[in-house]
């Protein structure tokens, strides 16, 4: 009925979202549903951080914020680059936003001009190149393969480059791939992003998430002239399992930071008052907090590695990072969504067709979720591989 505008047109849903609706509401009718399409850890938001929701509830604390966030977050947010990575920040390098997904949508409006080249590795996490496009820019998708380890290498991001060639988006832990970026990873790119003046955002919200006594490094730590190219994001959904409290955070340049600022003041506002007191409670967790959560998803990242390379036909990667098995389909003969589709029709188990982060020949299984259901559910899938897979 309506013209919708241009800008939309080349803009895709989120099959994450949909994926894991259809399997609620599949759930709600009473199917027996088991979904490993949540990207959001299944524990509960620590008791010091709803408690502290609490206090500020009665303190009246439900008004209006300063729009970037409040100081004692942002010096929160300080602190915590300080400790976990020696980077030094002060609050005007500090926006805080209503989850690390408006962080980097902030950053590539401020930043992007129409046909400018925003480039990062393929499999993607599917929100990158839908935020290039209502930015009017030109998403660079630069093929991974999981032979590689899903390593984006200084020679595959030099052969991208053009002279409209602006931001390079890093994602270490990754979603969807499991991979990370290790500290030499990092500084070879560091040459090319030098070279070539680009921009990195770099999107670490899986940090702490990191497996196989792997060490997390963030480019920003590599020098002064990357910190100062590089804008970090990261937030309290994972880490802290607050998905929905919709907190996230970057820190960079003064002056990008500054006009993030105006585009909150004409968007967003302020994220909610509340959750901003809730993540400052949830950066003072001791590490300790941190280091458990990390065993248990570890030990489940094992778990289902070792069940799902028992479907026919399926190769997982082994996941370094953040709460996903990534697995190579290709065997199978089916493509992403048929499988997907199947799976959820047949044997009511949600997993997401890699055709939405850029790879049709995988599958993403995550394992932020029980270990009774890991069990069961690749079991359903194990049994229907042996039934439909030739
Ligand atoms: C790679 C990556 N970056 C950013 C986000 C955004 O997280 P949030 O907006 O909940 O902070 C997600 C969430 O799924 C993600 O997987």
């Amino acid at each position: 009925m309506f013209k919708i505008a241009q800008r939309m047109s080349d803009v895709s849903p989120s099959a994450t979202l949909k994926l894991t609706s259809k399997a609620k509401a599949m759930k709600a009718k009473g199917l027996p549903v088991i979904s490993f399409g949540a990207g959001e850890p299944d524990f509960d938001t620590p008791a010091a951080v709803k408690e502290e929701a609490v206090r500020a509830l009665q303190a009246g604390f439900t008004k209006y914020t300063p729009t970037s966030g409040i100081p004692e977050l942002r010096e929160a947010v300080c602190r915590k680059f300080e400790e976990d990575q020696g980077l030094k920040y002060t609050p005007e390098n500090v926006v805080i936003s209503c989850g690390a997904k408006h962080s980097i949508y902030n950053l590539i409006q401020v930043l992007c001009d129409p046909q400018d080249e925003v480039l990062f590795s393929s499999p993607y996490w599917v929100s990158y190149p839908e935020m290039v496009y209502l930015a009017g820019g030109k998403p660079v998708a630069i093929e991974t393969t999981q032979k590689e380890g899903f390593r984006l290498t200084a020679e595959k991001l030099k052969s991208v480059l053009t002279p409209r060639s602006k931001i390079l988006i890093l994602n270490s832990p990754s979603n969807p791939t499991g991979g990370i970026l290790e500290e030499k990873d990092l500084a070879s790119l560091a040459e090319v992003i030098l070279k070539h003046n680009l921009i990195c955002i770099s999107d670490e919200i899986y940090e702490y998430y990191i497996y196989k006594g792997l060490k997390h490094s963030s480019i920003a730590a590599l020098s002064d002239e990357l910190k100062k190219r590089t804008f970090v994001v990261n937030g309290t959904s994972k880490s802290y399992s607050m998905t929905g409290l919709r907190v996230g955070y970057l820190a960079g340049d003064a002056e990008v930071v500054k006009k993030i600022g105006i585009l909150q003041d004409h968007s967003t506002s302020n994220p909610v008052s509340i959750s901003q007191r809730m993540a400052v409670a949830a950066l003072k967790l001791p590490k300790s907090y941190r280091a458990q959560v990390r065993e248990i998803f570890e030990k489940r990242s094992h778990l289902m590695q070792g069940l799902v390379a028992k479907a026919k036909g399926f190769v997982p990667f082994e996941a370094q990072g953040a709460f996903y098995v990534f697995c190579d389909i290709a065997r199978t003969g089916f493509d992403s969504e048929s499988l997907c589709d199947r799976l959820l029709e047949e044997v009511n188990v949600a997993a997401i067709p890699g055709k939405s982060f850029g790879s049709d020949k995988h599958v993403r299984f995550s394992f932020a979720c029980g270990e009774k259901d890991i069990e069961e559910g690749i079991q359903r899938v194990i049994g229907w591989t042996q039934k439909n897979v030739k």
